[in-house]
This record gives C-alpha cells, sequence and structure tokens, in this order.
C-alpha cells in the first residue's frame, strides 16, 4: 500500500513572486503529509525542523501511533489485543511479514528462529574482552556489530531468502548475546540456549539458570516477560529504529545496523529510561521527599528531568503504560509482594504529577518505562538489563523496519541538509601571524 496524493499545498516566498504548489499525501490513516521534495528545486529553500518533530521520513506499513488518543496499532491490530491474546513470536511474524501467521506458516516461523539461538562458537571469545563491570549495553553494541564480522562476506541483503534468514539469526541470538553479557557481568557460566523452551522461558532460562541446579520455570514471569517484550517489539520512527534506517539506508550490513540501532536505544531519554526511573526512585528514597524533587524537575536550571514521563508522540496516555501498570500490579499479585515501596513511590509520584499545571500544560504522561522498570525488578531482573530487555524486544522492529527499507523502491541514502551558521568563506592565516 503506497500513500495517495490527497491535496495541494502553495507556499508563496514573501517579498517575492516565487510560489510552488506541493501535494498532499494521506496514507491509511492519520494527518496528511507535504511532499516537500520539489521545494528546493523550485524555490531554493529547504525546511528545518530539529529532532524531525513535523518530518515524515518514510512510508512504513508497519506501526501506526495517534498520540492524541494513544493508539499504538501493529499492522492494524491495537496493541491491547496483541498484548492480552498473542505471544511474542507471533507478533514478530506479523511485524516481519504483514499478516498474523496460520499454524503451519507459524509452525515454520517457530522453528527458524528456534534453529537460530546458538552463537558461533568463536563469538563467545568476544565476551572476554570486556571489563566484567562493562554495562550490559555496551557489551551488546559490540557482540552484536560484531556478528556483522560472522554473516558478511556471503550475505547479499538484496536476496529475500538471505534478509529472511539474517532476521532470524538476530532475533534468536539477540536473547542469547543479552543473557550471556548478563552471566559475564557476574561471572556464572554461559548458558546455552534450550530449544525446548518458548522464546521468553528460553531468555529467562538464560538470564537465571545455572548448571548445577535444575531451572523451573515460573509460567507467570515468562507469560508477563512475553508481554513486555510484545509491548516494545516497535514503535514506529523513534530515534533507535530511524538510526537502524539510516545506517541501513547506506547498503551497510543488517548486523551493524542492528547494533547502531542498539547504541541510539541506550540513551536516558530513550531506552535507557527504564533503568533511570528506578535510580531516580532511589535516589528520592521516601514519599515525603517526592515534593522536593517535583520541585527540582519544574526548576528550569536544575536539567532534572521526571524518567518515565513524556513522550515525543503521546500527548494524552501512552497505551503501553497502561497494560505496563495493569500487568505490574498482576505480577507483584502472582508473586504474593503486598507492600513494594517502589511501586507505591511511583503511584504517588504519578498522582502528584498529574494533578500538577507543569505536567498538565505540557501533556506529560507516564510511558510505558515508568512502571516496566517496576515489573522487572519484581521478576529479579538486575537494572543494569532493563535496556538491554527493551533491546531483545526492538530488534523485531528494527529487523523490520530495515527489511521495509531495503524492499522500498522509492528508498534512497538519508541525507538531511543543515543551516550553517559558522564563519563564512575566509583565507587561510600562517601560525605565526595569528593574534
Ligand atoms: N520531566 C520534566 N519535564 C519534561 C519531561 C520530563 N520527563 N519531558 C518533557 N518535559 C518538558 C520539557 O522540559 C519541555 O518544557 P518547556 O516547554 O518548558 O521547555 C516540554 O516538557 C516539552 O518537552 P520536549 O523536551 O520538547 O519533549 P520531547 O518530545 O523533545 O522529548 C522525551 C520527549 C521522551 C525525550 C522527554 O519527555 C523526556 O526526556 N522524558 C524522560 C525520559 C523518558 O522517560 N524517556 C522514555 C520515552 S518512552 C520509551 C521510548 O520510546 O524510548
Amino acid at each position: 500500500m503506497s500513500s495517495k496524493v490527497t491535496g495541494s499545498i502553495t507556499v508563496t516566498m514573501e517579498g517575492s513572486n516565487k510560489s510552488t504548489t506541493l501535494p498532499l499525501l494521506g496514507g491509511t490513516l492519520g494527518p496528511q503529509v507535504a511532499d516537500i521534495r520539489k521545494l528546493y528545486g523550485e524555490l531554493g529553500i529547504f525546511t528545518y525542523d530539529p529532532g524531525y518533530g513535523a518530518t515524515a521520513s518514510c512510508e512504513s506499513t508497519i506501526t501506526y501511533i495517534d498520540g492524541d488518543e494513544g493508539v499504538l496499532l501493529y499492522r492494524g491490530y491495537p496493541i491491547e489485543q496483541l498484548a492480552e491474546k498473542s505471544t511474542f513470536l507471533e507478533v514478530a511474524y506479523l511485524l516481519l511479514n504483514g499478516e498474523l501467521p496460520t499454524k503451519a506458516q507459524y509452525a515454520e516461523f517457530d522453528t527458524g528462529v528456534t534453529r537460530h539461538t546458538m552463537l558461533h562458537e568463536q563469538l563467545r571469545r568476544f565476551f572476554d574482552g570486556f571489563r566484567r563491570d562493562a554495562h550490559p549495553m555496551a557489551v551488546m553494541c559490540g557482540v552484536v556489530g560484531a556478528m556483522a564480522a560472522f554473516y558478511h562476506d556471503n550475505l547479499n541483503i538484496n536476496d529475500p531468502e538471505q534478509r529472511r534468514i539474517a532476521a532470524f539469526r538476530l532475533i534468536a541470538k539477540v536473547p542469547t548475546i543479552a543473557a550471556w553479557a548478563y552471566k559475564y557481568s557476574i561471572g556464572q557460566p554461559f548458558m546455552y540456549p534450550r530449544n525446548d523452551l518458548g522464546y521468553a522461558e528460553n531468555f529467562l532460562y538464560m538470564l537465571n539458570a545455572v548448571p548445577a541446579e535444575p531451572w523451573v520455570n515460573n509460567p507467570i514471569l515468562s507469560r508477563a516477560m512475553d508481554r513486555i517484550l510484545i509491548l516494545h517489539a516497535d514503535h514506529e520512527q523513534n530515534a533507535s529504529t530511524s538510526t537502524v534506517r539510516l545506517a541501513g539506508s547506506t547498503g551497510a550490513n543488517p548486523f551493524a545496523c542492528i547494533a547502531a540501532g542498539i547504541a541510539a536505544l541506550w540513551g536516558p531519554a530513550h531506552g535507557g529510561a527504564n533503568e533511570a526511573v528506578l535510580k531516580m526512585l532511589a535516589e528520592i528514597g521516601k514519599p515525603e521527599n517526592i515534593p522536593a524533587f517535583i520541585r527540582e524537575v519544574k526548576d528550569k536550571n536544575s536539567h532534572t528531568k521526571l524518567m518515565g514521563f513524556g513522550h515525543r508522540v503521546y500527548k494524552n496516555f501512552d497505551p503501553r503504560a497502561k497494560i505496563m501498570k495493569e500487568t505490574c500490579h498482576e505480577v507483584l499479585a502472582e508473586l504474593g509482594i503486598k507492600n513494594e515501596p517502589l511501586l507505591d513511590m511511583a503511584m504517588e509520584m504519578e498522582r502528584i504529577a498529574l494533578s500538577d499545571d507543569y505536567f498538565i500544560s505540557r501533556k506529560l504522561y507516564p510511558n510505558v518505562d515508568f512502571y516496566s522498570g517496576i515489573i522487572l525488578k519484581a521478576m529479579g531482573i538486575p537494572t543494569q538489563m532493563f535496556t538491554v530487555l527493551f533491546a531483545v524486544a526492538r530488534t523485531v522492529g528494527w529487523v523490520s523496519q530495515w527489511k521495509e527499507l531495503i524492499e522500498d523502491p522509492s528508498q534512497r541514502i538519508g541525507r538531511p541538509r543543515q543551516i550553517y551558521t559558522g564563519p563564512a568563506a575566509r583565507d587561510f592565516v600562517p601560525m605565526d601571524r595569528r593574534g
């Protein structure tokens, strides 16, 4: 499905009689988009949009967000329905292929992913090169990028079958790398994947099991993990996905592109926020300190943000946060955790923030990361692994977006322009004549 011309917009340059008419494009859902591609050619002007708040960088059929209504659709299916009724691997198939799988298609996909969970034994040695106290996201950037060295020379990204295998490899191996990054940091033996377990179960197994004891799956935890993976699987053209697309637009190796996405995800404004929320709650310490913290957040000179709040697109509520909050209560109840001080603090913080004019006027609401950290902590996942988990889930979205990019005939290398504000052309001055 491609966008259609739905109208036009005329741009007139004040003070001159130059003008041009640009097509307006419409997709299936969402606002119309001015196609400015010929603006520079016709009027000699660029557009300026730092942070790309008003710029569509591509056409995509994968994910739709309505930020005012709090809607998130994967291939048209509401996130609430997928979180309740589907599984992460089924969602992965949907994101990659556009439709929900039949039984036979699912079985083939499941086998495809499962048969690629092991890492090349040589790749195991990469872990030894890191310090034990390295942040696991640093290890992820390095080891996922290093996969390019194993699958490069014989990888033709223009061959659909090779793209399919690269997708299997990434979706299957990233949890193994993630779990090993953690095991390395605590000095425990690496646990090899178990293909008799489901995707989320196997990930929890590789994270938590030790060779000395049998490992028992807790179905409540593996279901919660599966749901967390679904909620994070894709989110249209966010910073990390745009990074993957930009790297991919050059024809770069897909494993290297995903490593670039992992790097972009790491920052606290993006995927690093779930870890930052817990750090923030720990620093605040007790509910009595919340008002002082909120005052600090509102102080323009403090640079302190209420982590887990606000979103570039959601200006009403983040539908993922709603599901995450419910899941959080469910997980704590199932685990028999009655009083979780962090959850109490988070809820008090949410209550105070949502009744404060600073947050109301700026349309700042809890985002997916506000509650995810608390669930993950209750599940026994170490804090430094939170963003890694986000990366495991988002790998599916990144791979789907990379595949869509490569298959899009209108795609060109990503190359933004700029407003140059540096010095005008000037002559070089030899050092002995510089004042
Ligand atoms: N705490 C306090 N003030 C905030 C916050 C916050 N969390 N978020 C935005 N603001 C203020 C911001 O200072 C600005 O105020 P003013 O108009 O007075 O200058 C106003 O709200 C608009 O914010 P913005 O910075 O223009 O918004 P943005 O779209 O550029 O940034 C954001 C979006 C998510 C980076 C930002 O809200 C933020 O840093 N939030 C905290 C980090 C976080 O939770 N990130 C996870 C995002 S969801 C997971 C994901 O998809 O990665």
